[in-house]
């Protein structure tokens, strides 16, 4: 057989999707012998069902026949809608040829980095982070260059500290506020300040916002507010984690800059041609839709982080601060790691196996995330309390502070 193209070997992966087989497997040949199941802690997907406007939004589209190709960056009234809500944060009014709709927000980091990574220019990206910035810049050659984001700053970094990284190879910035996997959210000084920088070394920003709506404290702030940004920034967003909308597949890339919207419409047109019709017509009503369901989950995400948090810190040996935004909890295991001398995804493994209860290691995100296991707090109630009794007891058992 001919070998496989040289790229492959730099591609990466997500682990949150990774690990389920090896846990399933677990499940099935070493639990359920014994009448248990494993707890899912791990994954950053909404339990919530869609709710149901959007679901009849997409029945009604099946049924008025809106199966059949659309314009390559989307419907115009989605392109408006997007437009519109993008406005409401960013300097400038966003038109519709501003947006380009792509069959997963997880796309727009794809063709993103596409369209501007060449061999050998540079990235910063925030470690830990979305594995998947890491995965595509190295799949293309170029360089991820990680931007610290330590518990000690609140999960921030200081300017000084993003300049000293900032060299004539660097093209582009990647930000994500509220962040996965801390649930850190920047301050407006650091937008602003990097915003500055990003102008002063004509740097592209990829702005992660798809948490924007799951915030706990104050207003969200996009750094396309500040003058200049919009025509150097794509925003990435799209339904999944507000509305509950995962499996369905729908984001979408916001930029004032006309070539970089013409570039990522070109790709998809490459790619997939597309979004499914019915999907951005679903996508319509969750955005002009009635918007009470997602401050209900919002409201119940922040009780689950309220439980999450002080169950963790009842447990030797764990620590963590309450975070301000997305559904994340960064938990500081580092005396455990220290006395048992394993590393954090040894400890997650440990906690499957001895707990029964699935975590990912801080790792997953980025060497700089040695130390921490992340927990999601999407999980039903019932689940956190079980999770965390069983861990408890696990821990006690091997660790005492
Ligand atoms: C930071 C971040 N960006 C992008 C995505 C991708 O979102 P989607 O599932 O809508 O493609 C995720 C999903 O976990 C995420 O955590």
């Amino acid at each position: 057989m001919k070998t496989f193209s040289k790229r492959m070997a730099h591609l990466g992966t997500e682990n949150a999707f990774s690990v389920i087989s090896k846990a399933k497997k677990f499940e099935h040949e070493v639990l359920e012998p014994q009448g248990k199941k494993l707890i899912y802690l791990q994954i950053g997907e909404p339990a919530f069902d869609t709710p149901d406007n959007i679901k009849q939004a997409g029945i009604r589209a099946i049924q008025n026949n809106e199966t059949h190709y659309t314009a390559s960056p989307g419907i115009p009234a989605l392109r408006e809608a997007v437009a519109q809500v993008a406005s409401r944060q960013a300097c400038v009014e966003y038109q519709a040829a501003d947006v380009v709709v792509m069959p997963a927000a997880k796309s727009v980091i794809f063709h993103m980095i596409n369209a501007l990574i060449d061999p050998g220019d540079e990235v910063i990206v925030p470690n830990p982070g979305f594995p998947i910035y890491e995965s595509v810049i190295n799949y293309l050659g170029g360089t991820p260059v990680p931007l610290p984001l330590l518990e000690e700053k609140d999960f921030n970094f200081s300017l000084e500290e993003l300049k000293s990284l900032i060299t004539p190879k660097t093209k582009m910035i990647i930000i994500n506020s509220p962040q996965n996997p801390t649930g850190g959210v920047l301050t407006r000084e650091t937008l602003e300040g990097m915003a500055q920088l990003a102008k002063e070394h004509d740097l592209w920003v990829l702005s992660d916002e798809i948490y924007d709506k799951i915030l706990y404290e104050g207003e969200h702030v996009s750094i396309t507010s500040f003058e200049g940004m919009p025509e150097r920034t794509v925003i990435l967003n799209g339904v999944s984690k507000a509305y509950a909308m995962t499996g369905w597949r729908l984001g979408w890339a916001v930029t004032k800059n006309a070539e970089m919207a013409s570039y990522l419409e070109q790709l998809i047109i490459n790619d997939t041609s597309c979004t499914a019709a019915m999907i951005q017509h679903a996508g319509l009503e969750a955005l002009t839709g009635p918007q009470d369901a997602v401050t209900t989950m919002k409201n119940e995400y922040q009780t689950r982080r309220d439980l999450l948090v002080s169950l963790v810190n009842e447990v030797p040996g764990f620590s963590c601060r309450s975070p301000k935004g997305a559904f994340y909890l960064f938990v500081n295991v580092k005396p455990i790691l220290a006395k048992l001398g394993v590393n954090s995804s040894e400890f997650a493994d440990m906690v499957m196996r001895g707990a029964g209860v699935l975590l990912l290691p801080g790792t997953a995100f980025g060497a700089h995330g040695e130390g921490y296991i992340r927990f999601s707090y999407v999980a039903s109630e019932e689940n956190i309390r079980e999770g965390l009794r069983l861990i408890k007891d696990y821990v006690s058992s091997i660790y005492s502070d």
